[in-house]
């Protein structure tokens, strides 16, 4: 088989992350809603950019997507860490090679020839929204059912704390796929990846 022509990304990855980005833009857009619902900081988001229509719209959109994430994310974990793909794609991690990294970034020389293998800076940023990702459903478990999840109600430093947790977590996603977007944009091949796999 040609290299150009090996599975880089298989189906289940495909469907999951394709799922994922969809779920999470769902929630995004219909979460500013249910923000300025009632908003726990002194702005709100202008409506024009949310999803829902109204509170009980935007719920209603939040739900089902939140359901998605909920289970695609815990097939997307288990199948990772179970075939070790995790921890052969994401790791390991060296300070060096961060630095060699960032340094090749900032000259514009970041090395693309190899697609099956993720550089410092993805490993990094694929760690972290899936840290992120699961901060942003632990919280908004809370946000839900503070009665029923007591402990992680307490994790979370309390219901007011939840919500500043959702709030950030929900930033540093929106920050994570701006950023994504942008490289996705500056290296095309890896979208013909994602879509086809090979
Ligand atoms: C909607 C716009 C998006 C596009 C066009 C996009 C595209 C891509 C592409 C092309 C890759 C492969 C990167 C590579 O080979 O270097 C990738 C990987 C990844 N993306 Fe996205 N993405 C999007 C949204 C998202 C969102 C919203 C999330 C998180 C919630 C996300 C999480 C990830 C993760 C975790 C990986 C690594 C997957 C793995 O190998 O296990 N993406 N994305």
């Amino acid at each position: 088989m040609k290299p150009n022509m090996q599975i880089i990304h298989p189906a289940w990855l495909r469907l999951s992350h394709w799922l994922n980005a969809v779920a999470a833009i769902v929630l995004v857009l219909s979460g500013w809603r249910i923000y300025n619902a009632s908003p726990v900081f002194s702005f709100s988001i202008p409506n024009q950019i949310t999803l829902g229509g109204w509170l009980g719209g935007a719920l209603l959109w939040h739900f089902a997507a939140m359901w998605i994430l909920f289970i695609n994310g815990l097939a997307y974990l288990g199948i990772n860490l179970l075939s070790g793909r995790l921890k052969t794609k994401f790791f390991p991690i060296s300070l060096r090679e961060l630095m060699g990294d960032i340094f090749a970034a900032l000259k514009g020389k970041l090395a693309h020839d190899n697609l099956a293998k993720y550089n410092t800076v993805q490993k990094l940023a694929y760690l972290f929204v899936i840290v992120d990702t699961a901060l942003l459903i632990m919280s908004g478990l809370v946000l839900w059912k503070s009665v029923q999840f007591p402990l992680l109600r307490e994790w979370m430093g309390g219901y007011d704390n939840a919500r500043i947790i959702h709030f950030v977590a929900m930033a540093g996603l929106v920050a994570f796929t701006v950023v994504h977007v942008v490289m996705v944009a500056l290296v095309p091949r890896t979208l013909v990846l994602m879509i086809r796999g090979r």
